[in-house]
């Protein structure tokens, strides 16, 4: 799909999409391509009864008179002090959405803002692309059969835009973005058979041409560094562990503490010995939907050349039953030094969190750390599939968290850390064990990452269980199963708060 930005026109070819504001008002390119059309858009929004105007809404025009498009859509905008750069983005996505298979070849937007919207033409054209982009991915690489029925026929969306100067300057850092997005959709959708640890690692060192470090740690060193948490739950894999360590330097001072994401990379988690029964384990590929974020927000850093130093390390195993597997009732080691007595395999991605962290901390020295992981069922008890799950020991990184993640439409919610929660991890035999009882398992997981926090370390988990694949309901931005969910949020963190 090519798009281009390009002077608001109504001379053009395809599908033309126009905005109508709440009430049925017709913005002013609207009112232009009426007027050309001999007043049959208004007729036809005036024959459709429900049409008011509304987000979502839409009235489509057949082969318009006096038009050259071969149809126009009247999409809804809804108020103007409502409507924003989100609001842009789904617009232009659930037009994309409404004609990704039916032929059309071409999509011109030619929208307005709605009035009293603060959206400038230059933003409103970006974030229309942006929607339109995000909407247009697909993961086809795998069907033989019937592509037809599936693959997007839209070729071109072409923006039309009263500022098209800004708009191609506001664009490149955004496409950046999506680009990484789909990086990371990639990752999740790819079955597990492909993508495990290594082939992950190999897919992470592509990202070299960008600009990053990419390091690979396997078995032996982690062996070395004492990762015995990590390892553990490796252990029953004919796959070999890997930790990959991505840098981007990119900050004015060159020693600038970075800013530091760790993602939890299960390629497949069975469960290990305590086995997941058959329907829990599917979707189970996806459980490195964590190290699938951090890999897409250090790539789109690099991308966008961020003006940050930042470190993404990823923590990337498959967790399998076998002879070697770890035991339920065994104790690990981790490289914090501190034990812990195993009494479930399938709690495996705090194991693999606590190594993780450990390294990451006491090796770089991060202003922040933040871990994402696809931790916990219960997770999805809590807050169901629209906000991730927000744990944190700093007031300041939560808040900017919570904001950067509104700003994208990736909302997070807080829950509470506290003594009470972190008795339920005191062990008979170890320093903790690695679940808790029947209640507050999202806070009980995050309580045994806490412990791995180090002293005066600013630190938040993000538990995406809920939010990094979907199943039933497609989200407005995100076709297909893989989200992609939280690069949009780093990065907008990092571009929001931490480049200067
Ligand atoms: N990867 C799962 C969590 C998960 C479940 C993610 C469903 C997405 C959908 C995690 O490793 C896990 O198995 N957690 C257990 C923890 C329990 C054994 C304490 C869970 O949530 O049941
Ligand atoms: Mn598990
Ligand atoms: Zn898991």
């Amino acid at each position: 799909m090519q798009l281009s930005f390009a002077a608001l026109s109504l001379n053009v070819a395809g599908a033309l999409v126009l905005g109508v504001q709440a009430d049925g008002v017709f913005t002013p390119s609207a009112m232009e391509a009426d007027k050309a059309a001999g007043g049959a858009l208004k007729r036809a929004v005036a024959a459709s009864s429900k049409f008011s105007g509304k987000t979502g809404q839409v009235v489509e025009v057949l082969a318009p008179p006096g038009l050259k498009a071969s149809r126009v859509l009247l999409v809804g905008m809804g108020k103007g002090e409502d409507f924003n750069g989100g609001s842009a983005e789904r617009l232009a996505a659930s037009v994309v959405a409404r004609l990704y298979t039916n032929g059309t070849p071409a999509i011109a937007f030619a929208i307005d803002a709605p009035k009293g919207a603060k959206l400038k033409p230059a933003a409103l054209a970006a974030h229309l692309a942006m929607g339109a982009k995000l909407r247009s991915y697909g993961f086809t690489q795998y069907r033989t059969k019937a592509r037809d029925e599936y693959e997007m026929t839209i070729k071109t969306v072409a923006i039309g835009t009263r500022d098209v100067p800004g708009a191609k300057k506001a664009w490149p850092a955004m496409e950046a973005v999506v680009d990484s997005v789909f990086l990371a959709r990639g990752l999740i959708n790819e079955p597990p058979n492909v993508l495990y640890p290594a082939e992950f690692a190999n897919r992470a060192k592509q990202l070299s041409k960008l600009g990053l470090k990419v390091e690979v740690l396997g078995e032996a060193q982690m062996k070395k560094l004492g990762m015995g948490s990590l390892l553990g739950v490796g252990q029953g894999s004919e796959r070999e562990s890997q930790l990959v360590v991505m840098r981007w330097n990119g900050a004015r001072k060159k020693d600038e503490a970075p800013v530091a994401f760790v993602g939890k990379g299960v390629c497949f988690d069975s469960g290990g010995l305590s086995l997941k029964p058959g329907a829990s384990m599917m979707g189970m590929k996806g459980d490195m939907g964590g190290a699938a974020a951090v890999t897409g927000t250090m790539r789109a850093l690099a991308a966008r050349k961020a003006k940050v130093n930042a470190v993404g390390v990823i923590g990337l195993v498959e967790n399998m039953p076998d002879g070697k597997a770890m035991r339920p009732d065994d104790v690990v080691t981790s490289m914090s030094g501190q034990t812990i007595e195993v009494l479930n395999t399938d709690a495996e991605g705090r194991l693999v969190l606590a190594d993780a962290l450990t390294y990451t901390q006491r090796k770089f020295k991060p202003k922040f750390v933040i871990d994402l992981a696809t931790l916990t069922g219960a997770i999805m008890i809590a807050l169901g599939n629209d906000h991730a799950g927000l744990f944190s020991n700093n007031d300041q990184l939560s808040t900017r968290l919570t904001d950067a993640g509104k700003a994208v439409g990736e909302p997070v919610w807080r829950l509470p850390l506290g003594d009470a929660y972190d008795k339920l991890i005191k062990s008979k035999i170890a320093d903790m064990k690695n679940i808790g009882g029947p209640y507050a398992g999202s806070i009980v997981a995050a309580q045994f990452l806490q412990r791995f926090v180090e002293k005066g370390q600013a630190w938040a988990h993000l538990d995406i269980a809920g939010v990094a694949w979907q199943d039933g309901e497609q989200k407005p931005l995100s076709p297909g199963w893989g989200v992609g969910w939280g690069v949009r949020t780093l990065d907008r963190l990092v571009a929001d708060n931490y480049e200067k």
